[in-house]
């Protein structure tokens, strides 16, 4: 039987549903709004500013978009990547991202370059890496799309006494923020969210 505790807490599936329903629901004018705000709140955190090697993401299913930031960090001279899925093992590589790269759909219809595998950086060969999430708490908890792939990609971080790189930062819309949600074992916490109004740091 589920303790009080569990009880009261809504469920993660609960939480994934109706948060991605809300973002789903955004209007353009709305998202390209906190795209811009979002972007101005980011290039002012010293983990951006001092990372050279940044992966980030393409906004899809209503996620927060960080086009503003990309271009602002091409401007700075920044290398930017995208996750790309590996095809053995479940994980997360990145692969550049430029502005002439090309781009095809992985298996979830996620965009990736096209590029050859030997390019593709691991997670700990990157200095700040900006992941996109469904909740997120103001403990740095958070709840991505349920497969894994971060989690899975990052779990040698849960030793952070050894192993500090990269810096991981969420971007969410503030609409994303739930009280506290449940975590398990296995998930990776990060060190700061990013949203249109504000940043949420726990270090
Ligand atoms: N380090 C790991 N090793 C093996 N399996 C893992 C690991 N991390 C997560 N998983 C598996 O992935 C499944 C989904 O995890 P979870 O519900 O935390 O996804 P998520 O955090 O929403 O996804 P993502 O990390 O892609 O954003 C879990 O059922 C778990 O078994
Ligand atoms: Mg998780």
């Amino acid at each position: 039987m589920p303790d009080d505790s569990t009880a009261n807490k809504k469920s993660n599936a609960d939480i994934r549903q109706s948060r991605r329903n809300e973002r789903q629901s955004l209007a353009g004018h709305v998202q390209r709004r906190h795209s811009q705000l979002l972007c101005r709140n980011t290039v002012t955190q010293k983990a951006y500013r001092n990372a050279r090697h940044i992966a980030l993401y393409i906004a899809s299913d209503g996620e927060i978009d960080p086009s503003a930031l990309i271009e602002h960090a091409r401007f700075m001279g920044k290398k930017l990547y995208l996750p790309v899925l590996a095809p053995l093992n479940d994980s997360l590589y990145f692969a550049p991202f430029e502005s002439n790269s090309q781009l095809i759909l992985n298996r979830y219809n996620i965009p990736e370059p096209r590029c050859h595998p030997s390019s593709w950086k691991t997670a700990r060969q990157l200095d700040l890496l900006l992941v996109p999430l469904v909740a997120f708490d103001a403990h740095g908890n958070r709840i991505g799309m349920g497969g894994g792939f971060y989690d899975r990609s990052l779990a040698y971080l849960r030793n952070r006494m050894l192993w500090k790189k990269p810096t991981l930062i969420g971007l969410a819309h503030e609409l994303q923020k739930v009280e506290q949600l449940n975590m398990q074992s296995w998930d990776i916490p990060l060190d700061c969210i990013i949203t249109e109004e504000r940043c949420y740091c726990t270090g």
